[in-house]
């Protein structure tokens, strides 16, 4: 969409994850500042986004959206200055249909303008817009209205398509959005994860600056999952230049799971100025490499085992699409070091079951 936003993949946390529909504005704030003292803020975690079940149920008299007042009694305007005193930004949640996935609040269709002009007018920033309850007609007829309202509202607001890919919205959603959910949501758990990451990567090659492939929002920290498997999560989520939204409580965090999110070299990879999104470019059962250009002639590699038993991967150079003898500086991600000797021809590595390695190989001349 073209509204300057998403040159990277956007980065911040959401409520639904953790949270569900028992949010309120107490933890919105908490987690803005959690995000602020914890240097996650600094780190790129920006946007704070409300999931589902912030309004009342029905609209007012003249048609306005209302905040919960129970759960958001100071209104969502004194929350977004809250938020943006804070150094962040605001993000908001609607459905194109008739109520949200929830039924617990109504959604825009045919409210679209209106909702857009509120939104603009709170100084909201970023738009997650699902797709429940809209009388079987295509997302394809009922997602550009709310991009055409907000484009029209003049106010940047990052927009979050969440169709759960039903209509392959890689193919069209780079016009209407910022971007586009290719899967149905996720859960806490490995397969559930997994299978995310396989069906995102299918649309590799439509992703980039402006409009990104959205696998769903990060279970990391959770609990349904071994730090190994969320150090796979992270990982995979970094190269395929998915949204990285937190949806744990950050108001609570554990050392573990801050050693994950907080990785800045991995969110490097994420927000690389490319845009490009990795792939999977070697396959042998349940043992694979992925991987992608960045910036500066460099290479992300993931070796990602999928057994339960441990295994060795190697990803030779040739798999990678880099010229065989090409001298390689390999830099470990999460090990956080360099390997002094550059490697010539390939990768080498074991790992246990269910756990990744990751590198940035750099030519050395
Ligand atoms: C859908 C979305 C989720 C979440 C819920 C809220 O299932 O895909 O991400 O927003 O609705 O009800």
């Amino acid at each position: 969409l073209e509204n300057g936003l998403g040159a990277t993949p956007p980065m911040g946390w959401n409520s639904w994850n953790h949270f569900f529909c028992d949010i309120d504005e107490t933890i919105i704030k908490a987690t803005a500042d959690a995000l602020v003292s914890t240097g996650l803020a600094e780190l790129g975690y920006k946007y704070v986004n409300i999931d589902d079940c912030w309004a009342e149920q029905e609209r007012d008299s003249e048609g306005y959206l209302v905040p919960n007042k129970k759960t958001f009694p100071s209104g969502i305007k004194a929350l977004a200055d809250y938020i943006h005193s804070k150094g962040l930004k605001l993000g908001i949640y609607s459905d194109a249909g008739f109520q949200t996935c929830s039924n617990k609040m109504p959604g825009s269709l045919g409210y679209e303008q209106k909702d857009a002009d509120t939104f603009a007018s709170w100084d909201i920033d970023y738009l997650k817009y699902d797709n429940c309850n809209n009388n079987y007609t295509e997302p394809t007829k009922r997602y550009p209205p709310m991009s055409q309202a907000l484009i029209k509202t003049g106010r940047p607001i990052f927009f979050s398509l969440c169709e759960w890919g039903e209509m392959h919205p890689s193919f069209w959603g780079a016009k209407l959005g910022n971007s586009w959910r290719t899967t149905t949501d996720i859960s806490d758990t490995w397969d559930s994860m997994i299978s995310r990451a396989d069906q995102n990567e299918a649309y590799a090659n439509f992703a980039g600056p402006g409009g990104w492939n959205d696998p769903d929002m990060l279970e990391v920290g959770n609990g349904g999952m071994t730090h190994k498997q969320y150090v796979v999560h992270f990982s995979l989520w970094a190269i395929s230049k998915a949204p990285l939204l937190i949806g744990c409580d950050v108001r609570d965090l554990s050392n573990n799971t801050y050693k994950i999110l907080g990785n800045k070299e991995v969110i490097d990879v994420n927000q690389d100025p490319l845009g490009i999104q990795a792939k999977k470019v070697k396959k042998d059962g349940d043992l694979e490499v992925w991987a992608g250009p960045l910036s500066k002639s460099r290479t992300v590699v993931l070796l990602l085992n999928r057994s339960v038993i441990r295994s060795t991967i190697s990803a030779y150079w040739a798999d990678l699409g880099v010229p065989a003898d090409t001298s390689m500086e390999v830099r470990d991600l999460w090990k956080h070091k360099t390997y002094n000797k550059a490697l010539k021809n390939q990768l080498k590595f074991t790992m246990e079951g269910r756990s990744c390695r990751m590198f940035i190989l750099k030519p050395v001349s």
